[in-house]
């Protein structure tokens, strides 16, 4: 489902198709925002696992089935797991892309991308920073800064050559750098490394700057992304939460509880009408 809104401002939207979906808790929240995102000059939005629950993906927190059920994400995505035990990383990662590699964007994505796109022609910044390594933001047509990296792609884990060169996510031998024989490893930000520069400067910047910062479907457990929502509001933003379910974040000034997917469709129609 996309977000049903009608293109022409003025045209009037049915309002109940638009919030269809949503619980009424959450539409009745989402009134309460609307003059506040309307005027706003720029808007940060930072989004988690919760964003893809809906598109069949697994949260980081949530149990891991089948052949991972013993183990746990927070383990496995560890740059000290890799070097005592590459090949089990490297399987889980290939488990990952196999489950991930069929999987579309759900209305939470497209709406966001539809939203960005039409603040632009409004004068109005949407920065959208997420911690998601799937790509689906961009699939749907967004612009996004990434701080977690991409789980399509692999780099040397030792002179940290990229490759872009599709791997068989079915094999789960690992593979050795053509330049220096190191292990390959995806190219993703571990527990224990450093964020990409560039793109943590970009969203500290954007939560610097943000009269509003949306935090979306993250437990917000994990730092320094999760920093970004009280950096904001250092900075004076009011901070806004969409979870299924909410963090109880001191930060936070208000909760759109319920699923991504439903919420963020509904605000955003109510927003572009
Ligand atoms: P988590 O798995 O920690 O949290 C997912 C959040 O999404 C929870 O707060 C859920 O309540 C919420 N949620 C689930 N389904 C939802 C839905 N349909 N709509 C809205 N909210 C929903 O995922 P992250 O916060 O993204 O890092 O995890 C942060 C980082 O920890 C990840 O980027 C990853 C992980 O380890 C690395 O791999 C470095």
């Amino acid at each position: 489902m996309s977000p049903t809104h009608s293109s022409t401002k003025g045209d009037g939207i049915d309002e109940n198709t638009a919030f269809s979906d949503c619980p009424d808790a959450a539409v009745q929240a989402i009134k309460l925002q609307l003059s506040r995102l309307r005027a706003a000059k720029s808007i940060c939005i930072l989004t988690g696992a919760g964003i893809s629950a809906e598109s069949g993906i697994p949260t980081f927190r949530d149990k891991q089935t089948g052949l991972w059920e013993n183990y746990r994400a927070e383990e496995l995505a560890n740059i000290a797991a890799f070097e005592r035990d590459p090949k089990t990383v490297w399987s889980w990662y290939q488990w990952r892309r196999q489950l991930v590699q069929d999987k579309l964007p759900n209305p939470a994505h497209y709406a966001l991308a539809q939203w960005q796109a039409w603040a632009g022609t409004q004068g109005q910044n949407i920065d959208l920073v997420t911690q998601n390594v799937d790509d689906l933001h961009e699939t749907a047509g967004s612009e996004v800064i990434h701080l977690h990296g991409h789980l399509w792609q692999n780099k040397c884990s030792q002179c940290e050559l990229t490759f872009e060169e599709d791997v068989d996510y079915a094999n789960n031998e690992l593979l050795r750098c053509e330049a220096c024989a190191g292990y390959v490893r995806p190219n993703i930000v571990w527990f224990g490394e450093g964020l990409p520069q560039k793109e943590w400067q970009a969203a500290e910047l954007a939560a610097k700057n943000c009269a509003v910062f949306i935090s979306i479907g993250t437990s917000s457990l994990v730092y320094p992304a999760a920093g970004l929502a009280q950096l904001a509001k250092q900075h004076g933003a009011y901070i806004i939460e969409i979870n299924l379910n909410p963090t109880q974040s001191a930060v936070v000034d208000s909760v759109l509880a319920g699923k991504a997917g439903e919420i963020i469709p509904a605000l955003v129609a109510q927003l572009i009408t």
